[in-house]
């Protein structure tokens, strides 16, 4: 998909802030968007062993992902069927889960194992109550969930994706989870995803990421082609002498998978990612993953972590919240998205394509 208007037409402008803003639009997201499209979970080897466990919330819906006694995943809402207490919080290792109000157990596979009290019941039967399953996938070793049971397959939903990213990281499926962090971003979830699906504000702001990372020269962001909702981001590493990292191999690509996921690929081999959990239509936590090929963190891994930290990610977070506060500004008007032709860094096609996901995802 491209966005390449004539240059006698009228320029394209920036999304109506009532898509950022607005409860009601907000609600329409939730329920058309978040609750129909694979989101992240986890990485597999944060829940390495059977009996492992990770909650999480998508919008309203708490959720936790368990790796099962035969090794698969599988996925369930976080909700007692007795009389809906949650179930687990944070993460461990379990051999049953037991809900902490009035002590259900239930085994991995959310089959009820036993309720106190009911033995004398004779009407109630444990084989009818099983907690409630959520579509799970394991794309090269990230955990996606679906909360719409009818939904298309990963790879369906982003063809060709799954080889591209093996094309260019091939042992992809063998990084393990070494770091996140997290932070509060004050601003709708968009507005974070839309600043991390451009490159026009990197010279200005990202001084760091634009002098260590990659050649800004070099810098592009693609919608797909045959009209998958995927961003490719592509760069030449930079290779002077102020370069972060080991920039030998091959360049810098970062795949976005709308809504709300980004996996970047450095030339060294290193892999870290990006996903936004939206909090409330004013709010969003933003997760930055780290993985290493086994798991540990060396000591220029770390100084990696701790400089994007620093710089790029914190100056990140200024960005969204400012334009959260403008965008309810009466002084504000959309402006014409600038749009070159030839993409680069200095366009927003990609912020066109995004407004245009967007739109679809609410007025369907
Ligand atoms: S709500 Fe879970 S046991 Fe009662
Ligand atoms: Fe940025």
């Amino acid at each position: 998909m491209t966005h390449r208007p004539s240059q006698d037409q009228a320029p394209i402008r920036s999304l109506d802030p009532k898509y950022y803003l607005d409860p009601t639009i907000h609600d329409l997201v939730r329920d058309k968007l978040y609750y129909r499209t694979w989101q992240y979970a986890c990485h597999q080897s944060q829940i390495p062993e059977p009996g492992c466990y990770l909650s999480f919330d998508i919008m309203d819906e708490g959720l936790f992902i368990a790796r099962q006694r035969d090794g698969s995943v599988r996925c369930f809402y976080n909700v007692c069927q007795h009389r809906a207490h949650t179930m687990v919080s944070g993460s461990g290792k379990t051999s049953v889960i037991s809900c902490p109000y009035h002590a259900w157990t239930y085994e991995l596979d959310g089959r009820l194992r036993a309720a106190p009290g009911t033995k004398s019941m004779s009407n109630f039967d444990k084989s009818d109550i099983c907690l409630s399953e959520v579509k799970v996938e394991n794309f090269l070793g990230f955990l996606f969930v679906n909360l719409d049971p009818d939904s298309a397959s990963m790879d369906q939903t982003f063809p060709g994706l799954r080889d591209d990213i093996l094309a260019h990281c091939p042992d992809i499926e063998q990084r393990v989870f070494a770091h996140e962090h997290t932070a509060p971003e004050f601003c709708n979830w968009m507005i974070a995803v839309e600043n991390y699906n451009e490159c026009y504000h990197c010279k200005v702001v990202h001084p760091t990421f634009a002098s260590g990372v990659i050649d800004p020269s070099s810098y592009n962001i693609h919608a797909d082609e045959q009209g998958a909702r995927v961003l490719r981001h592509t760069a030449d590493a930079n290779r002077g002498e102020s370069a972060w990292y080991d920039t030998s191999g091959a360049g810098y690509k970062s795949f976005f998978f709308w809504p709300a996921f980004s996996l970047q690929c450095y030339p060294s081999g290193l892999v870290n990612t990006y996903h936004w959990r939206p909090e409330d239509v004013n709010n969003t936590t933003v997760h930055r993953g780290w993985f290493s090929r086994d798991g540990l963190i060396d000591d220029s891994l770390q100084k990696v972590i701790d400089l994007d930290r620093d710089t790029t990610f914190a100056e990140d977070l200024v960005l969204v919240k400012q334009v959260h506060r403008g965008l309810g500004s009466r002084g504000y008007r959309p402006g014409p998205l600038v749009l070159n032709p030839a993409e680069g860094i200095d366009s927003e096609h990609s912020i066109a394509a995004l407004h245009t996901w967007l739109k679809a995802a609410v007025e369907a």
